[in-house]
């Protein structure tokens, strides 16, 4: 009786990071079933809208999904996939892993930072969004609740005991943003309190990114409001060899979407040249969610060696493969 996933491919470079992950979790012998789902340009075209009815039931039917990048038309009043699908299964905590892999394209060593954004408000609630006719006046609203701020700050500290961290840095602007940065920071020192055996420390977000470049030893634990969270996630992306590297994961009561950090890179589009890694190993945090533990450790012991080879990498981490030579090298050393 196989487990089954939901599989959304996505657009751009997607459809193949996406089989690559598929590809590795198969010969690593987790014997999943994958139910196929669209969403994004593929399913505009197929379906004529970005995210059917029909994707959105299987990701309810099978609680877990595998997903890649999705692009959001620009203009057309389109509003972002991404977005839609994290307040749609209420999607709280965004999970971003950073660690160092020996070998990649980078400046330091021994990075292992998790950042924890919180998923469904801030400024990407999507409340009070408006432009004027005659593009004098734009306006948006950010949204900060005290049970938003709370269940996110309680997820990263019941985090930091579960995987035996010392630190969360708790990151705002409340100096400035005096009501919504304020409030959470109110609740989240709240919720520190309850935490005495955690180190806690609160930093203001432009000073954060200064100190990720320049001591990014000191940081353990991140959590922070949305839109700050999407921004350092990719500053810490790129303490440890890019995007290629990044995954994330965001988790609701019941539902999980496990994706890489960043987009469908139109850039590098069609070319196999794309790092299979941020897929591969957002499905390495879909493994250890399922406490399917083996299987993950298995992964990530052959993604570390083969980029410690160094010989089938593609060219963000230095090496001159095709993704699809890098996903071989890869399953050869699982
Ligand atoms: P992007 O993240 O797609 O690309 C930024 C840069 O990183 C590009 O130069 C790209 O080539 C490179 N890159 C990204 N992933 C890579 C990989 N695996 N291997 C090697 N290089 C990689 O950001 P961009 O171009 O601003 O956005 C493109 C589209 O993606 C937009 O439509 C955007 O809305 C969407 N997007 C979707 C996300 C999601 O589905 N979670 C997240 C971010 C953006
Ligand atoms: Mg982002």
């Amino acid at each position: 009786n196989k487990r089954s996933i939901t599989v959304i491919p996505g657009d751009g470079i997607g459809p193949s990071i996406v089989d690559a992950a598929l590809k590795i979790m198969d010969h690593a012998g987790c014997n999943f079933h994958y139910d196929y789902a669209d969403a994004g340009l593929m399913a505009l075209e197929k379906h004529s809208e970005l995210l059917p009815q029909s994707t959105l039931d299987l990701i309810e039917k099978n609680k877990i999904t595998l997903k890649g990048p999705l692009t959001t038309p620009i203009g057309g009043g389109f509003t972002s996939i991404n977005v839609s699908l994290r307040k749609h299964f209420n999607l709280y905590a965004n999970l971003r892993p950073v660690v160092s892999f020996e070998g990649a394209q980078s400046r330091y060593k021994d990075i292992d930072i998790i950042t924890v954004r919180e998923n469904t408000q801030g400024m990407y609630s999507g409340a009070g969004q408006t432009r004027s006719d005659d593009n004098t006046h734009a306006e948006a609203m950010s949204i900060i609740t005290r049970e938003g701020a709370e269940r996110i700050t309680e997820f990263a500290y019941k985090l930091a005991r579960t995987e035996g961290r010392k630190k969360v840095t708790i990151v705002h602007k409340a100096n400035i943003l005096k009501s919504t940065s304020g409030l959470f920071l109110d609740v989240a020192r709240e919720v520190a309190q309850r935490y005495p055996d955690i180190e806690t420390n609160e930093m203001i977000v432009d000073a954060v990114c200064m100190n990720l470049v320049m001591y990014p030893e000191r940081f353990d634990i991140i959590v922070t409001t949305n839109l700050f969270g999407d921004i350092i996630s990719d500053l810490c992306a790129g303490l440890i060899g890019g995007l290629g590297m990044a995954p994330g994961a965001n988790i609701g009561q019941d539902v999980a979407i496990f994706e890489a950090v960043h987009g469908s890179a139109p850039d590098i589009e069609g070319q196999n040249i794309a790092n299979p890694c941020s897929v591969i190993l957002a499905s390495i945090q879909m493994l250890e969610h399922l406490e399917m533990q083996d299987k993950a450790q298995q992964i990530r012991n052959a993604v570390r060696k083969t980029i410690a080879e160094g010989k089938s990498v593609t060219r963000d981490l230095g090496g001159t493969a095709t993704t699809t030579e890098f996903t071989q090298a890869i399953i050869a050393n699982l």
